[in-house]
């Protein structure tokens, strides 16, 4: 496997960082996880812009501009062998004496990249839809931030794994619906989709957006809101999103059915026009 590593290409082996990196001693940086379909990355102008807003969140210069990452992204798909990837993308403050506050002046960011095969959910997967357990959400007020330090969220994975699950939905407040622990969760109640806003407690989903796209134009009501532990609990039909997962049905949850406890008649809505945008525009 090849990597981007501060400014140049190599094999993974030979990419070392700093144990004074503050993305290891803090959790100081950001990361980006990119689809690669027949080597295009996938609305790489949109998750461009969402690095730059988690970059302007934790007040870290972008080490660069829009085109040079294009490039450098493009030529690490080449360089990697499958026709579809994933790229992970992660940016630190650098390396610097450990103190909490920014070090002045300011240390040159870690940049590393690496492409990993993207490997889509299975057909069993698709068809029996997954189980997932409800969790508190008990991370900060930044979650629009895609940020490295994903202590809160391994630990709530880590519940769901151990309870036999594939993924913990996340509920604020005893209240109301967040995401997943690394998934955007869609509700649907009387043949509507409902969405939670992209407001500062959840990860603007690059999927979510493609998922209401495809609702929109295709004449699914659904409705951007608040949604309630309740509307959780008593939902026709849950549905998990993220770029490596497209989409998902949710079939049992806390180990209660959702629904008939089958995909329901959204996901078999939304699935099938989600594959046909994936080959008809994603690999374009
Ligand atoms: N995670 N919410 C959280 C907390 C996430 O970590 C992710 C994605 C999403 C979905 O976003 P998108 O549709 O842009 O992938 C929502 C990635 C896949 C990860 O951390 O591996």
């Amino acid at each position: 496997m090849t990597v981007y590593f501060n400014g140049a290409f190599m094999p993974i082996d030979e990419a070392k960082v700093s144990v004074l990196d503050r993305g290891f001693i803090f959790g100081d940086g950001v990361y980006e996880v990119i689809p690669v379909y027949s080597r295009r990355a996938f609305r790489l102008a949109e998750h461009l812009q969402r690095l730059q807003h988690s970059l302007d969140g934790i007040q870290l210069k972008n080490p660069h501009s829009e085109s040079e990452w294009t490039g450098l992204l493009n030529e690490l798909i080449q360089r990697n062998a499958p026709e579809d990837q994933h790229l992970y993308l992660h940016v630190t403050r650098g390396a610097a004496k450990r103190d909490h506050a920014f070090p002045i002046p300011a240390p040159t960011p870690t940049v590393f990249v690496m492409s990993n095969p993207l490997t889509t959910p299975s057909a069993n997967l698709l068809k029996s839809g997954i189980a997932c357990i409800t969790v508190v959400d008990n991370r900060w007020l930044r979650c629009d931030i895609k940020a490295i330090a994903l202590l809160p969220n391994v630990l709530l994975r880590q519940a769901a794994v151990e309870a036999g699950c594939a993924e913990a939905i996340l509920i604020r407040d005893d209240s109301f619906l967040t995401e997943g622990a690394a998934s955007n969760i869609f509700v649907v109640k009387d043949g509507k989709l409902l969405a939670p806003p992209k407001d500062n407690l959840m990860l603007p989903g690059i999927t979510y957006d493609v998922i209401l796209e495809l609702a929109a134009a295709n004449g699914i009501p659904y409705e951007v809101r608040r949604v309630s532990k309740a509307e959780v609990f008593s939902a026709d039909e849950l549905l998990l999103t993220s770029s490596t997962k497209e989409v998902m049905a949710i079939t049992t949850l806390d180990g209660r059915p959702v629904g008939n406890g089958k995909p329901g008649a959204m996901f078999a809505k939304l699935h099938p026009l989600y594959q046909t945008f994936k080959r008809e525009v994603m690999r374009k």
